[in-house]
């Protein structure tokens, strides 16, 4: 096969008005308000999470490198994959520790970033066809919650799922999403997950509160969006950034509180919101994870886990799972 870059895009065409409308009809009318939060990854959504990655609080990133660093050699030994696919691959940084482990160990013909911002992809595949132009790279414009990017690739296949955005999914929605994925891996396949652990709370409030600002305005960003996409009028500086650690659900909330009373018009929805001085519009949970619990959730889905491996100072792990009996 000759390398190629194709970029193919599965959202619906009308993703970005009526999949928006929805979530933010039912969001905004709900008690407590909420978004989900895939929508933060508009173009500069995506840029401002990548600076996100470079900050000194932000640890998950340069951890989740290390641990690849280390391991890479070892995951592409366990795999013998000829097929990588990314979900959230963003800018696709980390990834290329795999695909030099993977492409010296000898059977990577193939990678398939799945994103929902094709910003994200496109700025990434720039990078990626010089790097390594013997590589076809099908990157696909896809909501991971409906397309796993495994139809039509050739096997043995390495799902990755990096950078921890499995705490992004609440528990009944990551269970539905792992049992998806052990339904669509084969014998052979196999799952690398990256996982925030749980550490001192101190620790994981700066990481989503730093003191840059940088996540605040990530996290404003998603205002932008409600704006631009909904003809909304959100304010930006009308709400404060939150970062809350829920100790109960071993989770950081991330949320923006309105620093007075507030109506705010959605004119597509034709809808007007009241926020009272201090609510809060919650719009990411970040699960932290221990290693039982991932264990267990895997085994429930029906993956086995069979590496663990962390940073000296376990603040973050990555396993590798395989369908139980495969
Ligand atoms: N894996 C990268 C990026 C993590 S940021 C890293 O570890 O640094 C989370 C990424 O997931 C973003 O690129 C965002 O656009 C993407 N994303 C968020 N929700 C998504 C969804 N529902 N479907 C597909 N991609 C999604
Ligand atoms: C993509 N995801 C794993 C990030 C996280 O840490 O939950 C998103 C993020 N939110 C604030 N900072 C980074």
């Amino acid at each position: 096969m000759t390398p190629t870059f194709t970029l193919e895009n599965r959202l619906p065409a009308d993703y970005f008005t009526e999949a928006l409308r929805s979530d933010a009809l039912h969001g905004l009318t709900a008690h407590p308000k909420s978004l989900p939060p895939t929508w933060f990854y508009d173009a500069h959504g995506s840029d401002l999470f990548e600076q996100i990655t470079a900050l000194p609080e932000y640890y998950p990133t340069r951890t989740e490198h290390g641990i690849l660093t280390a391991r890479a050699p070892e995951i592409a030994a366990a795999v013998h994959a000829r097929t990588l696919v990314e979900l959230g691959s963003g800018s696709s940084v980390k990834t290329r520790l795999l695909l030099d482990a993977m492409l010296a160990a000898g059977p990577l013909r193939e990678y398939v970033p799945v994103d929902v911002s094709e910003s994200a992809l496109r700025q990434a595949a720039k990078g990626l066809g010089q790097s390594y132009p013997d590589l076809g790279v099908h990157a696909l414009v896809a909501d991971f919650h409906q397309h796993l990017g495994l139809a039509g690739t050739r096997g043995p296949r390495l799902l990755a799922f990096l950078g921890g955005t499995i705490g992004n999914l609440l528990p009944e929605a990551r269970a539905a999403f792992l049992a998806r994925v052990a339904a669509e891996l084969e014998p052979g396949d196999a799952l690398l997950l990256g996982t925030d652990l749980v550490k001192d709370p101190a620790t994981l409030v700066a990481a989503y509160d730093d003191s840059a600002g940088v996540t605040a305005e990530f996290n404003k960003n998603v205002l932008s969006v409600l704006d631009h996409g909904l003809d909304a009028d959100f304010a930006p500086d009308d709400f404060r950034h939150v970062a809350v650690w829920d100790a109960e659900h071993e989770w950081i909330e991330m949320r923006l509180r309105a620093l007075h009373p507030l109506s705010v018009k959605v004119r597509e929805l034709d809808l007007v919101v009241f926020f009272e001085e201090g609510e809060d519009l919650h719009t990411e949970t970040s699960a932290k994870f221990r290693e039982q619990g991932v264990r267990d959730e895997l085994q429930r889905a029906g993956l086995t886990l069979r590496h663990w491996w962390t940073d000296p100072a376990e603040q973050y792990a990555l396993s590798l799972s395989f369908p139980a009996g495969g």
